[in-house]
């Protein structure tokens, strides 16, 4: 084998759960992606505090509920999911994979997991779409210029994409420490391929905060989701909400839907744990919308913990690109699988047959 040639992708036999992906995964990425994925922002203390409250929640299981017929469908937007782990919009896959997005949209289908595809993707939307199953959603940022955003919804319209998820809580990019000591460049070849186009023209390997500089707009507003909401027939989902009042808001303006997101810690350090806000912005919406979650998922006891705080569904992110960066597309589809099987057996083990069957009282908090 030379060197410049990866291994076959195959899953690695001592790899049982999402923590030995990260390990594995820390030695396979170059220093430079591994920066950029696994850290976040300032002190990272948000992306520690993701963690560390999931962990605390503790689990109040009942005994001898066993019913014939359980599963853990899902509606979501008039759409039945198998289960409800999503896979998270990640930027410049091809970091991770020769293949790329590609290979984590293929993943994904083959476990009937829902698939968002970030905007600042390293392969186009277009031909994402050929190997993604039918659950699949867009997310973007607001462009500078309107007409930016609107070709890039008509694109993810024409694609077959069915849902839009508008990030709204990184209007700029956070204070990466991380990045910035590893001097984080996006290599030859790796760019952000959906802006081919869009003005300002910029250089095609510029990374994110210069894109962010460059592209997105500095300052939307709720005037902006408005008008988006009214432009397509995609529901809109924005994504980046951790206040009630904002949920509220977003509901008012049109979204069909909202993701209680953090960033996973890459934005504004110090803000809480989205476990920790989940349940007063799931009572707030009171099941007008649905109401995602993500953030430092890592076991099926989490997506558990989430459902029984309020959530709908949950997305996983950094956990994809271990699985890609391991094993490719047979990676991610574990990751999916090993989340899907340890949720299935929580449910089995604490009561519950159905997601409907998980509440509130099967968690005891701190
Ligand atoms: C992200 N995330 C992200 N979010 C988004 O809306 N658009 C994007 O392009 C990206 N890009 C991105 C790149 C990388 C490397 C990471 C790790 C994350 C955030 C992502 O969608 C999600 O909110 C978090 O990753 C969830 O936290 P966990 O699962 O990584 O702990
Ligand atoms: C990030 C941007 C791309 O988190 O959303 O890196």
């Amino acid at each position: 084998m030379t060197e410049h040639r990866r291994a076959p992708d195959a899953i690695p036999p001592d790899a049982v759960n999402l923590a030995d992906y990260e390990g594995l995964a820390a030695e396979r990425l170059d220093p430079n992606a591994w920066a950029y994925v696994a850290g976040g922002a300032g002190d990272e203390n948000t992306i520690r505090w993701n963690r560390e409250a999931l962990t605390r929640l503790q689990l109040n299981p009942r005994i001898m509920r066993g019913r014939p017929g359980g599963n853990t469908r899902v509606e979501i937007l008039g759409h039945t999911y198998a289960h409800p782990i999503l896979v998270a919009p990640v930027a410049y896959q091809r970091l991770a994979h020769p293949d790329g997005e590609s290979a984590t949209a293929a993943a994904a289908a083959a476990q009937d997991a829902g698939f968002v595809l970030s905007m600042l993707a390293s392969q186009t939307l277009e031909s994402v779409s050929e190997t993604a199953g039918p659950r699949r959603w867009l997310q973007l940022y607001m462009l500078a210029q309107r007409d930016d955003t609107l070709d890039l919804v008509r694109r993810a319209e024409a694609a077959g994409y069915e849902a839009l998820v508008l990030t709204v809580d990184a209007p700029v990019s956070g204070v990466r420490d991380r990045e910035r000591r590893s001097s984080f460049a996006l290599p030859a070849g790796i760019t952000a391929v959906n802006l081919a186009g869009y003005a300002p023209a910029c250089p095609p390997d510029t990374y994110t905060s210069l894109i962010f500089d460059h592209f997105v707009s500095l300052a939307p507003n709720w005037s902006d989701i408005e008008w988006l909401a009214g432009q397509t027939r995609l529901p809109l989902i924005l994504k980046g909400v951790l206040h009630p009042d904002d949920a509220e808001l977003a509901i008012v303006h049109g979204a069909a839907g909202i993701i209680v997101s953090n960033h996973g810690g890459r934005t504004l350090d110090t803000v809480p744990a989205t476990i920790d806000v989940l349940p007063a912005v799931a009572d707030r919406v009171a099941g007008r919308i649905p109401v995602l979650m993500d953030g430092g998922i890592r076991r099926g006891t989490d997506v558990f913990k989430a459902i029984a705080s309020g959530a709908t569904a949950i997305l996983v992110g950094r956990p994809i690109v271990y699985g890609l960066a391991v094993a490719g597309p047979f990676g991610v589809a574990h990751i999916l699988k090993l989340l899907r099987d340890e949720l299935e057996i929580a449910m089995a083990l604490a009561g519950c047959s159905t997601l409907a069957d998980i509440g509130p009282t099967h968690l005891i908090r701190p």
